[in-house]
């Protein structure tokens, strides 16, 4: 990654019409109703922006979109890229790099995870108000990383303190059930072993997924402020664990979905 490269993906979008939004919003598996709301939508395919990580065949409906919500000029990412599809930590956060050039303000991160707090239950909505990085590596772990600024990225609040707080009360208002908790971040794509739950639940986290952290450790580095989101899809509990169905994850990402679209409307109202 360079800045040449950075700078060729945003001319490309700039051209097709891309003009500075102000929020950028990443859309995780089985999250992709909100697209439904973008007014005067303008696409980019992956495929076609120069220097995005080529995609894959899961990947060949990923895109960019650009449009108005609530009034505000949003780009939202419809799929992004996992580790577990056999990029790196720098081709998955390219993306958002490429927001933040666009001129995003603020991120907004949504995911489905496995609830590992069992007070947690399937097709709730946890914001995610910190992380544990299980990946074994960091975006930021790359040989140019300075040439883009400190590479000792502070990370004592990486989950913005005043969007959380906006969150809280628009779920209050709107009575929407919020959890609050940890997000543990693991490669995959294989679920996690009775053993592995019981550790992570050990560690100190209420969620497990497979994405957001390399996200939120670049926004950090761009001083981008981020909001994230898990939708709990399955209980992670060593106990009694049940095989994994992944229809009926995505099935419950759905259902679950529209709780976290009115969050997200809500907020880009009040920001
Ligand atoms: N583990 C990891 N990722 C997940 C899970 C899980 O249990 N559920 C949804 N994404």
């Amino acid at each position: 990654m360079t800045q040449e490269q950075l700078n060729e993906s945003v001319d490309y979008l700039k051209k097709r019409g891309f003009d500075t939004p102000e929020i950028g919003i990443v859309l995780g598996t089985g999250l992709g109703q909100l697209v439904d709301d973008i007014q005067d939508s303008i696409e980019a395919h992956y495929n076609h922006i120069p220097y995005f990580p080529l995609a894959t065949v899961e990947f060949h409906s990923g895109k960019l979109i650009y449009g108005t919500i609530e009034g505000k000029k949003v780009v939202v990412m419809q799929g992004r890229f996992h580790l577990y599809e056999g990029y790196d930590f720098v081709d998955i956060t390219y993306p958002i790099r490429v927001m933040h050039l666009l001129g995003i303000q603020k991120l907004f991160v949504s995911n489905a995870a496995g609830a590992i707090n069992l007070d947690f239950k399937k097709g709730d909505i946890m914001l995610i108000e910190d992380h544990i990085n299980l990946q074994g590596g960091s975006p930021l772990a790359f040989r140019n990383v300075s040439s883009f600024g400190n590479r000792f990225v502070d990370m004592s609040e990486p989950y913005d303190v005043d969007m959380r707080k906006k969150i809280l009360s628009i779920a209050e208002k709107e009575n929407i059930t919020v959890q609050k908790g940890v997000y543990a971040s693991v490669v995959g794509p294989q679920l996690e072993t009775k053993a592995e739950y019981r550790m992570i639940k050990m560690m100190g986290a209420d969620a497990v997924g497979m994405s957001t952290v390399p996200e939120v450790i670049v926004a950090n580095h761009l001083q981008l402020p981020i909001v994230a989101v898990s939708v709990l899809t399955d209980e992670c509990d060593p106990d009694n664990l049940e095989p994994v169905n992944i229809q009926e994850i995505l099935d419950i990402a759905g259902k679950a979905e529209p709780k976290m679209i009115k969050l997200f409307k809500e907020l880009i109202k009040m920001i």
